[in-house]
């Protein structure tokens, strides 16, 4: 199982006083170090946490996969083609929200989306797209032609109970094979954290987990490189 690290937080924390510190490169460069797969990285169209510069600066020092986070807005995409990542994950935005809230739904953004896939393909970046673990989001997904979908994890991870801890684990885990079944590599990623992380890594078929917020508020207490190798481990263990 591969592991990308989410580094918006670190650029939260940095906007927080509007300054240059912490510094999302400096993350990036300690990911790439520790063994991560990727760094990840969400360009809201507020800017609230990364910057339009962040990307190009992280593009240019590392050599591992950035993953690029974003809307199917039409400014978004524009940049996106321009920086060209090596993969684009196709998220919902609100506004309002304090974090993605849910997965598209490719049947309400049809539109937007098939024009987004279509200019990334054409500059060559690999498109995935954050879906809930939903077998008909999964099946138009596969329709409109995605590299990959990154299943929202975010469901599972916020279960007070047992019993829907259970329900929504096996509703991701049906989705990642039906996944595998139809040629859809699968992801997944939202809300996961040193603990939560262990069911779902050992999940067949699954390929690559994205996680940020745990890491970044663990990286407090013991360091940004040592949380994120303690990740690295559970995750690859
Ligand atoms: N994957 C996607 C598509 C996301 O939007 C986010 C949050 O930005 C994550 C993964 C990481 O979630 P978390 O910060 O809760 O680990």
């Amino acid at each position: 199982m591969k592991l990308g690290v989410n580094v918006d937080h670190v650029a939260g924390l940095r906007q927080a006083r509007g300054g240059m510190d912490p510094d999302p490169v400096m993350a990036a460069r300690i990911c790439q170090k520790a063994g991560v797969h990727a760094v990840v990285m969400h360009l809201r169209e507020d800017r609230r946490h990364i910057q339009d510069g962040d990307l190009f600066r992280v593009k240019e020092v590392i050599r591992i996969k950035l993953n690029l986070e974003m809307s199917a807005a039409p400014s978004i995409v524009k940049t996106a083609a321009r920086l060209c990542p090596d993969q684009a994950t196709l998220v919902p935005e609100r506004r309002q929200e304090k974090t993605t809230e849910g997965g598209i739904n490719l049947f309400r953004n049809e539109r937007a989306v098939r024009n987004c896939l279509e200019r990334c393909r054409k500059k060559g970046i690999e498109v995935s797209f954050f879906i809930d673990p939903d077998p008909r989001q999964l099946e138009k997904a596969k329709k409109m032609g995605a590299d990959a979908v990154e299943f929202h994890t975010g469901y599972y991870a916020d279960q007070q109970t047992p019993q829907g801890v259970e329900k929504e684990f096996l509703r991701l885990e049906r989705a990642v094979k039906l996944a595998c079944q139809m040629g859809v590599v699968p992801y997944a990623g939202h809300g996961l954290d040193y603990q939560n992380v262990k069911r779902v890594r050992d999940i067949r078929g699954l390929q690559e987990l994205n996680i940020g917020y745990s890491i970044v508020t663990r990286a407090l207490w013991v360091g940004f490189e040592n949380a994120v190798r303690e990740m690295l481990g559970l995750v690859s263990g």
